[in-house]
């Protein structure tokens, strides 16, 4: 039944996306949609609680991987009142596993509470706390090879945008995260435009597909054919539930990370925007 299932999807797929290449849209089949939610500093115990019941009542299409980006403080909690099937993260994670690094948390103590993945190098990150691609790169080396799985995030500016730069911009992002990634099995790359994150200024399918497609060109080139056809890449920025359906159709974009509407029922049609 379930093969039978998983035939049908595919053969919807391949008819959906008769216009791309076959190889393009082979790969696309191949690579599981998975949508994380990003809940920021955002959530207190009675709010996540309501949250958690929503995703756990609601019938979640079983072909798209999901994942919760939930506050340190309340990952134990999430993670026992979430269903199994759906992962939790952690929104940061220091590069060592222990030690004198006041207010750090480390992956090992992620794995220890239950969460196997964690959000690395968000823009807020890189923007409010400072944090560089060569940082934000360790942080990738150490938390994969403690075992978990990783968000990598990247994004260009409005400003990088405007100066013509999206390609260099994401491409200087993707070798430090190269140079230090040797097994990308464990990656998730998030595209996040910068002005698109909370701004309620959708990239468009033809834009995101734009950076996706080129990121995956420069995965070609500069780390294998392989690891271009398989890694998954979301995108983030303003993806509500009326955008997503659109957005999926994408042959090049994997899956979403989603801010504010991943607090809200909504949440729900975008994990199903490929159903
Ligand atoms: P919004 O969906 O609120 O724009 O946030 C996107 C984001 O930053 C997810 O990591």
């Amino acid at each position: 039944m379930k093969v039978r299932r998983r035939l049908v999807h595919r053969f919807i797929t391949f008819e959906l996306y008769a216009n791309f290449s076959a190889d393009s849209v082979k790969n696309m089949a191949n690579r599981r949609f998975c949508v994380g939610g990003n809940w920021k500093m955002n959530g207190d115990q009675k709010s996540i609680a309501e949250i958690c019941k929503v995703l756990s009542d609601a019938a979640l299409d079983a072909n798209t991987e999901v994942v919760i980006g939930c506050p340190a403080i309340y990952l134990m909690y999430a993670r026992n009142l979430l269903p199994c099937n759906i992962g939790v993260a952690g929104q940061n994670a220091y590069k060592v596993a222990k030690g004198a690094f006041t207010g750090e948390i480390s992956p090992a103590m992620l794995k220890d509470i239950g969460a196997e993945w964690v959000i690395l190098g968000h823009s807020e990150r890189r923007a409010i706390f400072k944090e560089t691609d060569e940082l934000i790169a360790e942080k990738a080396e150490h938390a994969l090879a403690e075992g978990l799985k990783i968000i990598a995030c990247i994004g260009e500016t409005l400003e990088e945008r405007e100066a013509g730069k999206t390609n260099d911009v994401v491409a200087r992002q993707m070798c430090a995260y190269a140079k230090k990634i040797r097994d990308w099995t464990n990656v998730v790359v998030a595209y996040e435009p910068v002005w698109a994150i909370g701004t309620g200024k959708t990239a468009t399918p033809e834009q995101a597909q734009e950076v996706h497609a080129y990121l995956r060109k420069w995965l070609e080139e500069n780390v294998s054919k392989e690891v271009s056809a398989s890694l998954r890449i979301q995108y983030g920025g303003s993806v509500t539930g009326a955008n997503a359906k659109e957005l999926a159709k994408k042959p090049d974009i994997d899956g979403f990370l989603v801010g504010g509407a991943s607090l809200k029922p909504e949440f729900v049609d975008i994990i199903n925007a490929r159903k």
